[in-house]
């Protein structure tokens, strides 16, 4: 480790709240599927910033709209009409497809949940009185760290030294068809679902857990929210996971990948759910403001340019290949899960945390949920020799530990 990192480790210690427990590294500059560290040193980057730069990093098309935008309007506040943000809903509401979507911009998944948690809440009371504010949620989701978000989040070890948390959350085993139409009742106004659950593990949901949740939520009348901060902009090949599946919800959450790693979060409404919120009711000082729209827009219009979808689908299927052929041969991985370029390896032992630490010792940035689950969500540009360098990688270390 050099100085300059000792230095700048003793004042993260000093000086940060300890939310985080950092990897011994310092990355100070990156390139596509690269990151370097202080002493020019390269890594592979199979995080992604936790799934936040589909595009890779430094994109050149987002780093010149950024810059143009920053010389130009960076702010006057979401009371007065502004190009980039008009332009982005109308680009989200075509990438969802379909009848118009409305979006609402803030700065993160956890806020963009919490707007989806105020509009379920008004729709439901509007709709079908007081009572109507219950929301559904799956055991081992993430939603996000503010309080709303917090409660709708299905891990009580996030929760429990938080609590009370706010009430009106019901969770349900993931997959479990019977289990969420038992839980609807008069007071539910809404089921929100991750297409993939991420931080609890990269769990898909089932093509048909998905179609009964729609058919139930149209027969109940429900509204069916995704949370697709994680899963959106291409990360499982297409825009959004549900498309993939083909069952449209209602309301979504996007984030991560939105701005290719600046601050962006929205929720996106169609049909009645768009009809809910009137002025006043929800806001947010920086919301889609001109630099992170115009990133937004340059980040769109890449993804999509360079077929960024269509990687995901190809180096995704071969990445659960060579991992499903590494399980086989070594038996050291219990199960491989996933869609597209959102995978996961289950390890058979619980050492996740060493095996990513010695990836990292050897240029390859990985990320380890817990003691078992090895996430994989390099960004979106990774070609197949790069997932096979990957693999390789984890070869050798699962061979050494
Ligand atoms: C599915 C999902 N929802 C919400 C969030 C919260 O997003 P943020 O960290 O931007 O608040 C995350 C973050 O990992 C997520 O994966």
């Amino acid at each position: 480790m050099s100085t300059h990192f000792d230095t700048l480790a003793a004042l993260d210690a000093a000086y940060h709240l300890p939310t985080y427990a950092r990897k011994p590294v310092l990355f100070v500059r990156g390139e596509g599927m690269r990151l370097y560290d202080d002493e020019g040193r390269e890594y592979l980057d199979f995080v992604g910033g936790i799934g936040s730069v589909n595009l890779g990093h430094a994109h050149p098309a987002v780093a010149d709209a950024v810059c143009a935008q920053m010389r130009t309007l960076v702010q006057v506040t979401n009371l007065y009409h502004t190009e980039n943000r008009a332009l982005l809903a109308e680009r989200l509401s075509e990438l969802a497809g379909g009848e118009p979507w409305k979006a609402f911009f803030c700065n993160s998944g956890t806020e963009a949940i919490e707007g989806v948690i105020k509009l379920a809440r008004k729709w439901g009371k509007v709709r079908r009185g007081e009572e109507c504010i219950e929301i559904i949620t799956a055991e081992r989701s993430f939603h996000g760290r503010t309080m709303a978000a917090l409660s709708a989040t299905g891990q009580p070890s996030k929760q429990d030294a938080f609590a009370p948390l706010l009430p009106g959350f019901v969770h349900v085993p993931l997959n479990d068809i019977a289990a969420l139409e038992a839980a609807i009742t008069g007071r539910t106004c809404a089921v929100l679902l991750e297409p993939v659950q991420g931080e609890g593990g990269v769990y898909p949901c089932e093509e048909a857990y998905l179609e009964a949740a729609r058919q139930l939520c149209d027969e109940r009348d429900v509204l069916l929210a995704f949370d697709e901060v994680q899963t959106g902009f291409f990360r499982t090949g297409p825009a959004f996971a549900w498309q993939g599946y083909g069952v449209r919800p209602d309301v979504m959450a996007l984030a991560k990948s939105l701005a290719n790693g600046l601050p962006a979060g929205a929720v996106l409404a169609t049909g009645s759910a768009a009809e809910t919120f009137a002025p006043g009711d929800h806001g947010s000082t920086f919301g889609g403001g001109p630099v992170i729209a115009a990133a937004a827009l340059a980040t769109i219009e890449a993804l999509e340019s360079e077929g960024l979808g269509a990687n995901a689908q190809a180096t995704g299927a071969a990445l659960t290949a060579a991992l499903t052929a590494l399980a086989a041969d070594t038996g050291a991985i219990a199960e491989v899960r996933g869609r597209g370029l959102m995978v996961a390896a289950e390890l058979a032992e619980p050492v996740a945390q060493v095996i990513a630490a010695r990836c990292l010792e050897r240029g390859v940035v990985i990320n380890a949920i817990g003691e078992r689950v090895l996430r994989f969500l390099s960004p979106l540009v990774c070609s197949p020799a790069e997932a096979a360098i990957l693999v390789d990688t984890l070869r050798a270390v699962l061979g050494a530990a």
